[in-house]
């Protein structure tokens, strides 16, 4: 894993929207995997900003996000469909058939985890996959205790993780206890991993995954060995480095 220091959240946003942008100007048919949550909202901005001014193209842009809430529409303001479509996809000219996310929604959940997985494996794998992390070290909606070779599965949301993300709706009741999520098997089949950490609330668990060893207790220690990460942080998230 290399750490790439930024001095504020939006030099990082910078940092990461700059590589990127290279990846879709430098190759045809890219594919990227991406990330919701509230990291990566500014890394967006920069991508829909490089778009209107440099005219950057995402014609031959393919996207994978890792994960959806179960039993929310795309139209759900809440829902990962709707995060995506307003922060980025309706702002670029990114053809809308090319964007994935599971489907939350389907009658049979297990059956569109198989499809999800297929689809990626299909268009040749991920070429760079946005990660953000939760105070628990999850990756996507890989909770603690996840085992290292999953693939696209149904989780139960750990308590934390619903209580982190009721900022998103409009009372903690209505977080959806299960999602989507790619596994950590699926993220670790990317090409490349470029991880985003940022704030005082994530020196902690950025601290504990540069301590603490390989362990399905914290999911996103299986990126040490992973043979392409970067890990790009701000200075507050590497305050207690
Ligand atoms: C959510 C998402 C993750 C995200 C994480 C951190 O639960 N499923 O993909 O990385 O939590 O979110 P944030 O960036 O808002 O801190």
């Amino acid at each position: 894993m290399q750490l790439v220091k930024a001095k504020d959240y939006q030099e990082l946003c910078r940092m990461a929207a700059e590589r990127i942008i290279g990846k879709v100007k430098r190759a045809r048919n890219i594919k990227l995997g991406l990330a919701t949550g509230g990291t990566p909202t500014g890394v967006y901005r920069e991508l829909i900003e490089d778009h209107r001014k440099n005219g950057t193209s995402y014609r031959h842009v393919t996207t994978f996000n890792l994960d959806e809430y179960v039993g929310l529409s795309p139209e759900h303001p809440s829902s990962y469909h709707y995060y995506m479509n307003k922060n980025l996809f309706e702002h670029i000219d990114i053809p809308k058939e090319k964007t994935y996310l599971p489907n939350g929604m389907s009658a049979d959940l297990e059956a569109e985890c198989r499809r999800y997985e297929t689809l990626i494996e299909a268009e040749g794998g991920i070429d760079i996959q946005i990660l953000g992390i939760g105070l628990n070290g999850h990756i996507g909606f890989n909770e603690p205790g996840t085992p290292f070779d999953s693939l696209t599965h149904v989780v139960q949301l750990a308590e934390t993780t619903r209580e982190a993300n009721s900022r998103y709706f409009g009372s903690p009741d209505e977080v959806p206890t299960h999602a989507v999520t790619m596994g950590i098997g699926t993220i670790m089949k990317s090409r490349e991993i470029l991880l985003l950490v940022n704030g005082r609330n994530k020196a902690d668990i950025l601290r504990r995954l540069f301590e603490e060893k390989v362990t399905e207790q914290l999911p996103a220690s299986v990126l040490k060995t992973h043979p392409h990460v970067t890990i790009i942080a701000d200075e507050e998230a590497c305050s207690r480095l």
